[in-house]
This record gives structure tokens, C-alpha cells and sequence, in this order.
């Protein structure tokens, strides 16, 4: 098996994210975090039936490699991708045994923005967020959109 899939996390469904997936990984199926309702972390970790958290995690599951492509808003990964990340809090308490199963995933990064102010200091709540949960960060690119189609 060597999967790949792409969560797109901009607020754009056609915007210069997934212009940039497009242009630079046209094999790979990608979904739009903007096309499921995630709700938001709450403490209880429960959640309506309207939540597709898991129906997005069940995606993963099946693939060996998990490219994350975020819109850089504010010097940050796009708040839907944040919502989605702070979502995976379920994955180590809740849903620990679904949470199991993404282990040893690779994953690598990229961004779509338009200032050239950005380093690596950007990728750090993505390298955290896998050394912790036991996937295997394997790096980040920033794409100027200028640069793009
Ligand atoms: C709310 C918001 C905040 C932004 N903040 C930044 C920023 O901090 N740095 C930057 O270079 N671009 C910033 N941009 C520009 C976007 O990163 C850039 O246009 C990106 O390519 C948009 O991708 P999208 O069409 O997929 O949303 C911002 C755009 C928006 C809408």
C-alpha cells in the first residue's frame, strides 16, 4: 500500500489552495475539510450526528501518507484546519482505539500564501502535533501564490 491523501484546509473550495494542489499533486486524492461539518472541541469529546470528524479519519486509516494543505491566515494553518487538529484530541482519549490505527503514518505539510515571511517555525504545531501522536513528520514547504498557476 502507498496511499496518499491530501486535507485541504482552506476557506476557498477554488481558491489558490487547491490551485496549488492542482498544479502540484494532480494524482492525489485530496478532500476539502470546508465540505464536512467538524464541530468544535468540546470537553466531553460528544459531538451531534451532524459531526463528520471520524468520516474524515476513516479516510485516513486507509492511506500510508497524510498531506496536510493549508492557507496561511495570520501567520497560522487556516482556522478549519485548526478546528480539525484540535479535534484530534478524541483520538487519544475518546476514540484512542480508532487513534491507534493512524500510527506511524507519514505525514508532510504544505501552504499557500502571499508574503515571504514564513520559515520552519511555521510547521512547528505540525511536527508536535505527529511526534505525538506517533506519525512521522517528514517536512514542509511553503508555496508563494505568485509561484502558482
Ligand atoms: C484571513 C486571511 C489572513 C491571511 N493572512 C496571511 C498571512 O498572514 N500571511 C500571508 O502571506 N498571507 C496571508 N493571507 C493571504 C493568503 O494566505 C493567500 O491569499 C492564500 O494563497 C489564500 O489561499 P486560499 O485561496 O486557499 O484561501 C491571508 C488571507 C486571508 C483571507
Amino acid at each position: 500500500m502507498n496511499k496518499q491523501i491530501i486535507i485541504n484546509g482552506s476557506h476557498n473550495r477554488n481558491g489558490d489552495t487547491t490551485k496549488l494542489i492542482q498544479e502540484i499533486y494532480p494524482e492525489i486524492a485530496s478532500l476539502k475539510l470546508i465540505d464536512y461539518t467538524i464541530e468544535i472541541y468540546n470537553y466531553d469529546e460528544t459531538y451531534s450526528d451532524k459531526d463528520q470528524f471520524l468520516k474524515i479519519i476513516n479516510q485516513l486509516i486507509e492511506v500510508d501518507k497524510i498531506i496536510f494543505a493549508t492557507p496561511v491566515y495570520w501567520y497560522s494553518m487556516s482556522s478549519l484546519m485548526k478546528i480539525f487538529f484540535d479535534r484530534l484530541t478524541d483520538l487519544i482519549s475518546s476514540q484512542e482505539t480508532i487513534g491507534r490505527k493512524l500510527m506511524g503514518k507519514k505525514v508532510s505539510v504544505i501552504t499557500s500564501s502571499i508574503g515571504n515571511h514564513l520559515d520552519d517555525n511555521f510547521f512547528l504545531p505540525f511536527i508536535e502535533t505527529a511526534n505525538y501522536l506517533h506519525l512521522e513528520y517528514i517536512g514542509g514547504k511553503h508555496y508563494l501564490k505568485q509561484n502558482n498557476v
